[in-house]
């Protein structure tokens, strides 16, 4: 695999295809008597659901809109996940579910890409056994996206383009789709170098690409202006960012330089690694009031001597430095983790050091996971495999643990009134919103009578009442009670009316 720069030339040779395909794409709905319509299913983080933005970008472009939840679309896609092996199986279980509507139309367009499509044997089975996916592509393939849909629909062939390279695209160049008014996701870097030894990353992603940090902030200062509050720094391991660049700046500078954008309240960034994150780090986030109050730093585990055959180049000593030094300099703020149980050699020992570091770091909370066998990584001809009822038994421990943790630092902030960047309606009830506050904590929170927006009262039981309308506003929001995942609050008054 190597690392391509695509020239603004070849960039543009897939992006001319667009007005074509959109007269096409207009035609076939003017025929029809209504537009052509797509859906994007997404799996798996972050990075994904940025791909998918993208590619939801792309078929804007060409004219296509966005299927409502009971209707059939005309363009399904399907961006898949494959860092656990449940990932794989959902994704074949639901396009099966799809067949009976390819039936009935026979002009849907069925598409698979992300991380599955770089295991060959994945590739094989939809050849084999599900003829009725048009195309397949790679997680660096999404700008050739124009080229695929073409010649499927030009040429009426089955598409598989999957590439050995680790294309390098400034985004600037790819229409991209921000799903929510509020947050804009930015990759900052593609791909990993680090092959712990259990994850499947580095070979479905590639080799670490970072963009250029002039791209990344004219990018910042445009999203700012148009209104966004809240970005996300993206990358696999942000912390490396630059180093496979000459006169790079570092990810600490890049961080400082964003916050110095005016226009964002909460800039958010995924992931940390333990080896490579700098004191640096830590000393601009506490400088920087419009940096989010969190830092998601995945242990993986707590003992050294699993760490050492993770590959984590870090030990429970390391580990545990960074995040008190994180604890002691920023009071206020939330720390989460990655946890995996279960990995090929854990003795019981192991394990027990694993909980003795989460008690030590009195996590947030934390992504608990059954290690799972991926095929091609070190760990999956580890001869000592863990059983499964070890596993399961172990993992219900790690997570009593957790869940007692996490209940207790949601019963800490009960009382505060904190500032609450709202996402919309909640999960819960028409009437309950939801946000977060600068901690990254889940709040589900109701708008008490008598409160003014705009001069008008709101009425959250009036039946027309929609939560939704707030999306993306500022408010202070007073914590009421403790949930084990979330807590609750009452609105006190809005921030920027
Ligand atoms: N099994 C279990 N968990 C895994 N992760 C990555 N690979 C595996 C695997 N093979 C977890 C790690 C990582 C998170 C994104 O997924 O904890 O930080
Ligand atoms: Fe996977 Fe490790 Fe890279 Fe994270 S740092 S993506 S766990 S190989």
């Amino acid at each position: 695999m190597s690392t391509v720069i695509l020239s603004q030339d070849e960039l543009s040779r897939y992006n001319s295809l667009i007005p074509s395909l959109k007269k096409r794409i207009a035609e076939a709905g003017i025929e029809r008597g209504q537009p052509l319509t797509y859906r994007v299913k997404t799996y798996g983080c972050q990075l994904n659901e940025s791909d998918s933005e993208k590619i939801e970008g792309i078929l804007q472009s060409i004219g296509l809109i966005e299927a409502s939840e009971d209707q059939s679309p005309d363009f399904l896609i399907f961006n898949t996940c494959t860092i656990r092996e449940n990932a794989d199986i959902r994704l074949f279980g639901n396009l099966g579910a799809y067949k009976a509507q390819k039936r009935q139309n026979r002009d849907m367009f069925i598409a698979v890409c992300g991380c599955m499509m770089k295991q060959q044997e994945n590739i094989e089975r939809i050849k084999k056994s599900f003829p009725y996916v048009d195309a397949c592509f790679g997680p660096a393939d999404i700008h050739m996206l124009p080229s695929i849909l073409d010649k499927k629909l030009n040429q009426r062939k089955r598409v598989f383009a999957v590439s050995d390279e680790d294309y390098l695209v400034d985004d600037v160049d790819v229409p991209v789709l921000h799903k929510r008014k509020f947050r804009a996701l930015v990759p900052i870097m593609y791909g990993c170098n680090n092959f712990c030894t259990y994850c499947v990353v580095p070979y479905t992603r590639g080799r670490e690409r970072s963009r250029s940090s002039a791209q990344i902030l004219s990018q910042l200062r445009e999203l700012a202006a148009s209104g966004y509050k809240e970005v996300m720094l993206l990358g696999q391991n942000v912390n490396s960012y630059g180093n496979d660049k000459e006169d790079e700046i570092s990810f600490a500078e890049l961080l400082e330089e964003a916050a110095k954008i005016p226009g964002f309240s909460r800039i958010r960034f995924m992931t940390s690694h333990p080896k490579d994150i700098s004191e640096e780090v830590i000393y601009t986030m506490k400088k920087y009031k419009n940096i989010e109050r969190h830092l998601h730093l995945p242990m993986q585990s707590g003992s050294s001597a699993v760490l050492k055959r993770m590959n984590r180049h870090y030990d429970q000593e390391q580990y545990l430095k960074t995040a008190l030094l994180f604890r002691k300099e920023l009071p206020d703020a939330t720390l989460t983790t990655d946890i995996i149980v279960g990995f090929p050699g854990e003795t019981e020992e192991d394990f027990l050091a694993t909980l003795d570091v989460v008690e030590k770091c009195r996590f947030d909370s934390a992504f608990t996971f059954q290690y799972s066998r991926r095929p091609g990584t070190k760990a999956a001809d580890y001869p000592d495999q863990i059983p499964q009822d070890i596993v399961t038994e172990r993992f219900g421990r790690l997570l009593e643990l957790q869940n007692a943790l996490t209940f207790s630092s949601n019963e800490s902030c009960v009382g505060n009134t904190e500032e609450i960047l709202i996402e919309g309606k909640s999960a819960t009830a028409p009437d309950v919103l939801t946000g977060r506050t600068n901690s990254n904590r889940l709040v589900n929170f109701r708008i008490p009578s008598g409160i003014q927006l705009n001069g008008k009262e709101i009425d959250s039981t009036a039946s027309d009442f929609d939560a939704d309308q707030f999306e993306g506003m500022l408010a202070m929001v007073s914590i009421t009670r403790a949930k084990p995942y979330s807590v609750e609050g009452e609105l006190v008054r809005f921030i920027d009316e």
